[in-house]
């Protein structure tokens, strides 16, 4: 049960029934007067560059990602390390809210999404954008699926009514061509990376972080599991 918005975005009926029965007043008057400000100045939704857009009209964003010490993140289509741990963290960041009554959402490419399992898909309590320029995805969408065609879209999508009000943080969560063009960028808050010191074989790889923009926020202590060193820390513009 898809509706296709303009440029590509398919929102589950589910959705567009929860706005259209009056969504908007389970939230207070002061998220209501932030929604306006960030919807404030919306233009005609466009698939130009991140870097272009006035940053207003977009959501912001947390990068999470888990890489080498030469940003290499993945290996034939996987995961190239086994680190439990790592996506318990991963799992309890991008699930946890301060506010019950809302999700987080995670914003994957779709070779992300089929290297996820079937049985973990969609990740649950998140909701869930899926990222495609196919206008032909066979992507199941559904209450907490979102397809979407180019990231400011997304981004511009995000800051609206229900999104807005529904869903407090949104992490991008890989892969390389979704970090390619969010990691560094005006809208990324914050990049928490798992910094893998062991060295793995990679095939696919992210760009530095900008330290002249990101600073340190914190470091976990060095961990090991299954022979991998590795520490958790996380950067803010
Ligand atoms: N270490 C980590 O933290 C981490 C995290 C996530 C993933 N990974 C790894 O990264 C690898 C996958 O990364 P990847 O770069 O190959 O693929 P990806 O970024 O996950 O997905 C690429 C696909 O996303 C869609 N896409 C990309 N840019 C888009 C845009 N601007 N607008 C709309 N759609 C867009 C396209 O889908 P269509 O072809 O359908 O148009 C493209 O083929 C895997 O090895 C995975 O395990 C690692």
């Amino acid at each position: 049960m898809l509706t296709r918005l303009q440029n590509n975005i398919l929102l589950p009926k589910v959705l567009l029934g929860c706005y259209a029965n009056g969504f908007s007043n389970l939230i207070s008057g002061s998220q209501i007067l932030r929604g306006f400000n960030e919807t404030a100045g919306f233009s005609a939704l466009s698939g130009d560059n991140l870097r272009s857009r006035p940053k207003s009209s977009l959501r912001n964003y947390q990068v999470v990602v888990a890489a080498t010490r030469e940003m290499g993140i993945g290996k034939d289509g996987k995961l190239p390390w086994r680190l439990p741990s790592d996506l318990k963290f991963f799992k309890e960041l991008t699930v946890t809210t301060s506010d019950p009554e809302k999700k987080n959402v995670v914003v994957m490419g779709r070779k992300t999404r089929e290297s996820i399992p079937l049985e973990n898909r969609p990740l649950p309590g998140r909701l869930n954008v899926v990222l495609t320029r196919s206008q032909s995805s066979d992507i199941t969408t559904g209450e907490n699926v979102v397809i979407c065609g180019n990231i400011p879209s997304t981004l511009e999508l995000l800051a609206e009514v229900p999104y807005c009000f529904s869903t407090e943080k949104v992490f991008v969560i890989g892969g390389g061509q979704i970090f390619r063009e969010t990691l560094n960028a005006p809208g990324c808050e914050a990049i928490h990376i798992t910094e893998i010191e062991t060295s793995f074989e990679c095939d696919t790889f992210i760009p530095s972080i900008d330290l002249s923009c990101f600073q340190p926020w914190y470091s976990s202590k060095p961990l090991v599991e299954n022979n991998v060193r590795f520490f958790h820390s996380c950067k803010e513009q």
